[in-house]
C-alpha cells in the first residue's frame, strides 16, 4: 500500500486528518507534531528542520523509506524543509492551505504578540479568534475546537517560533521533481487562494484545485470534495 503521511498545523493536532483516514488502499501515517495531540511538548523553541527531523523519524520507525508527503499549512511549511533535506523520501507532495514565503516583519511581529498573549491570557484568546478562520460551518467548529484547545500551551509557543524563523521555499518549490498537488479553501483568509496560485507557477508538475465553500482547514471542512480529487489523481499519477 502507498504511503501517506499527513503532517498537521498549527494549532492542530492529526486529528484533523480523521476524514482522510476514508481514503481507502493508503497506508495513513499520521504523527502528532510536539506539543500537540498525544506528543509531549518540546522544552523550547522548535525550527521547521526540528519538526521535519521527527516526521523523518516517525517515517523510519514505520520502516517507510518513500511516502506521499501531506501537509496542511504550517505541515505545509514542514514538507517544503523536508523535500530540501531529504527529495528522495518523496512519492508526491500533497500542499493544503498553505504558502512558500516566510514571514514579513509584521507577520514575526505578530508572532511575538501572539507568544505574549499565549503566556499571559493563555491559549484560549488565540484559539478562539483562530477557530472562525479555520472552519465555516458551526457543526464542524464545535469539533474542531477541541482540536484546537488540545494543543499545549508551550507546543503552540515552540511552533511560532518556528514560524516566525522559517526559510522562503520559493526555490524547493521549483526544485519539485515529483507530482505535486496543491488544494486551498476558496474562502481561506490565512493562506488565501492567491499563494497556492503561486505555488503552482512555481512548480513543474502541480495541480491546484480551489475548494468551495471552504476557509483554511479545507480538508476537514469538505472531505469528500478533497478526498476525491486527492484520490483521482493519486490513482493517475502513482497507480497507472
Ligand atoms: C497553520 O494553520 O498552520 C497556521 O495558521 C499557519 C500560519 O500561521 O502561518
Amino acid at each position: 500500500m502507498i504511503p501517506i503521511v499527513w503532517i498537521h498545523g498549527y494549532p492542530h493536532s492529526s486529528a484533523i486528518f480523521e476524514p482522510q483516514l476514508e481514503m481507502e488502499g493508503y497506508r495513513h501515517i499520521c504523527p502528532d507534531l510536539r506539543g500537540f495531540g498525544k506528543t509531549p511538548p518540546p522544552a523550547g523553541p522548535m525550527t521547521m528542520s526540528d519538526y521535519a527531523g521527527d516526521v523523518f523519524a516517525v517515517m523510519d520507525a514505520e520502516q517507510v523509506d518513500r511516502a506521499v508527503i501531506a501537509g496542511v499549512s504550517m505541515g505545509g511549511y514542514i514538507a517544503m524543509e523536508m523535500y530540501r533535506l531529504a527529495p528522495q523520501r518523496f512519492l508526491a507532495m500533497i500542499l493544503l492551505d498553505t504558502r512558500e514565503t516566510p514571514d514579513d516583519d509584521a507577520g514575526r511581529a505578530a508572532r511575538m504578540q501572539a507568544i505574549e498573549t499565549i503566556k499571559t491570557q493563555g491559549p484560549k484568546t488565540i484559539t478562539d479568534a483562530m477557530l472562525p478562520k479555520m472552519i465555516l460551518s458551526p457543526e464542524r467548529q464545535e469539533k474542531g475546537r477541541a482540536i484546537l484547545e488540545s494543543a499545549t500551551p508551550e507546543g503552540m509557543i515552540a511552533a511560532l517560533h518556528a514560524m516566525a524563523n522559517r526559510p522562503d521555499s520559493t526555490e524547493t518549490l521549483r526544485g519539485v521533481t515529483v507530482p505535486a498537488h496543491i488544494l486551498v479553501g476558496d474562502r481561506d483568509t490565512i493562506t488565501p487562494p492567491s499563494d497556492s496560485e503561486r505555488m503552482k507557477t512555481l512548480m513543474q508538475d502541480a495541480e491546484l484545485a480551489p475548494i468551495a465553500r471552504a476557509a483554511h482547514l479545507a480538508n476537514y471542512e469538505r472531505p469528500q470534495q478533497v478526498n476525491h480529487i486527492l484520490e483521482a489523481w493519486l490513482a493517475r499519477k502513482l497507480e497507472a
